[in-house]
């Protein structure tokens, strides 16, 4: 063991027994390199982030000007900054007109709570209706209303008045009443191993909503920012979500969420309690400056427009007897295998080979896939040669 493993794992908290373990030393696209001059296919975007990859030219400007500008200069929501008008303006223009209203954090779960708070303080109700194995974030709320049992049981009493169904089970829907404030899902369930719901599923839980009056929250913080092949994974399903959540892969890099909703809405979190939600770093200028520049460029370089594309040679590439099944949408994927021992095995193997796969959350038997949207048809190639190795070692 060198000196900066010693000291990554004696003085920085750990996550795990098992940390993955490797030293970056820069970035680029969908590559990062060691100190050894190393490199790795970052083939899961840092976790749902890099999605216009590794360190964008224009992502770097725009965030180089604004630190010659300024950086923090005030708590959020009282003075008036250019980077947090425009993001907020250019959000309003891509979404539709009741999403026209955006509250800027710093993070996922920080976008769900403020979420949770705006829904229980708009409607005056409190139950809040969540779906089995799904993951809204770490803090206390974000978690008492994610569905993995096994990661919350050290952590109660959590939230109380929060109701479990199952994702993607219409009858099930008959537990939103008129005493729920709002449902909280995942567009598309990321950490339960990429699983997409039916378009007649979607179409009834807006229903059901409307029906009750309660609100729906949908968290776009994984499945957002174009990596379904839309811009947002709602637009594939012609509803509308009362409040959107997004993080991750909104800030090109820099940490930024947000959560968004109708102007009329978010006024209720000005008076009774005054300043019903604040931070002090969120819409950070420094962020904001990114988190603009990378919505730009997903649309000026028409990121879109492939993703289905290569989301599909992935599919042809990944031919293997050891495969059970892979779920995707766009470029986001769950490969499936036989056990947890031979994926971990998987992605231990395709490290040593320089490609970067990871697991999930709540589904052991499987591995993620998410590159930038920015990966090439040889870059594709490449990186799937490598799993077929990685898994044909394993
Ligand atoms: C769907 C979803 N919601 C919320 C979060 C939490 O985001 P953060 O880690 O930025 O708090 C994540 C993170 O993986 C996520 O995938």
């Amino acid at each position: 063991m060198n000196f900066s493993q010693e000291v990554f794992l004696r003085n920085l908290a750990q996550t795990t027994d098992s940390p993955y373990l490797i030293s970056i030393e820069r970035a680029e696209g969908i590559y990062l390199y060691g100190p050894d001059g190393k490199r790795y296919i970052d083939l899961i975007s840092g976790i749902g982030v890099s999605n216009i990859g590794h360190r964008h030219p224009k992502v770097v400007k725009a965030i180089k000007d604004q630190v010659d500008k300024h950086l923090h200069v005030m708590v959020y929501g009282e003075y008036i900054q250019s980077p947090s008008n425009l993001l907020a303006k250019k959000l309003s223009e891509l979404l539709p007109a009741n999403l026209n209203c955006s509250f800027f954090v710093n993070s996922g779960t920080e976008a769900n709570e403020g979420a949770l708070k705006l829904a229980k303080r708009f409607t005056g109700r409190t139950e809040i209706v969540s779906c089995r194995k799904s993951y809204h974030g770490s803090t206390h709320g974000s978690m008492s209303v994610s569905g993995n049992e096994i990661k919350k049981m050290a952590f109660r009493p959590l939230l109380p008045d929060v109701r479990f169904i199952d994702f993607n089970v219409i009858e099930d829907l008959e537990n939103i009443t008129a005493r729920t404030a709002c449902v909280i899902m995942e567009t598309i369930q990321g950490d339960a191993g990429v699983r997409i719901p039916s378009k007649k599923y979607m179409k009834a839980i807006r229903q059901r909503c409307d029906e009750t009056g309660a609100l729906l929250i949908l968290d776009e913080i994984q499945c957002g920012m174009g990596r379904t092949g839309s811009l947002f994974a709602f637009q594939h399903y012609d509803i509308v979500p009362d409040i959107l959540t997004v993080a991750k892969a909104f800030g090109g890099g820099l940490p930024i969420g947000a959560f968004i909703s109708s102007d009329e809405k978010m006024r209720c979190l000005t008076h009774d309690p005054m300043l019903g939600h604040i931070t002090t770093f969120g819409g950070n200028p420094v962020c904001c400056a990114s988190a603009l520049a990378t919505l730009e460029t997903i649309e000026e370089e028409k990121l879109l427009a492939n993703v289905e594309t290569k989301g599909k040679l992935f599919e042809k590439y990944l031919q293997h007897e050891r495969i059970r099944g892979i779920r995707r949408i766009g470029l986001l994927f769950a490969i499936d295998f036989e056990s947890a021992e031979l994926v971990s095995r998987i992605v231990q193997e395709g490290k040593m080979r320089g490609v970067i796969c990871y697991w999930f959350l709540s589904h052991p038997n499987s591995f993620r896939i998410a590159p930038p949207l920015t990966i090439t048809p040889e870059e594709i190639k490449e990186s799937c040669d490598l799993i077929l190795q990685a898994i044909e070692n394993a």
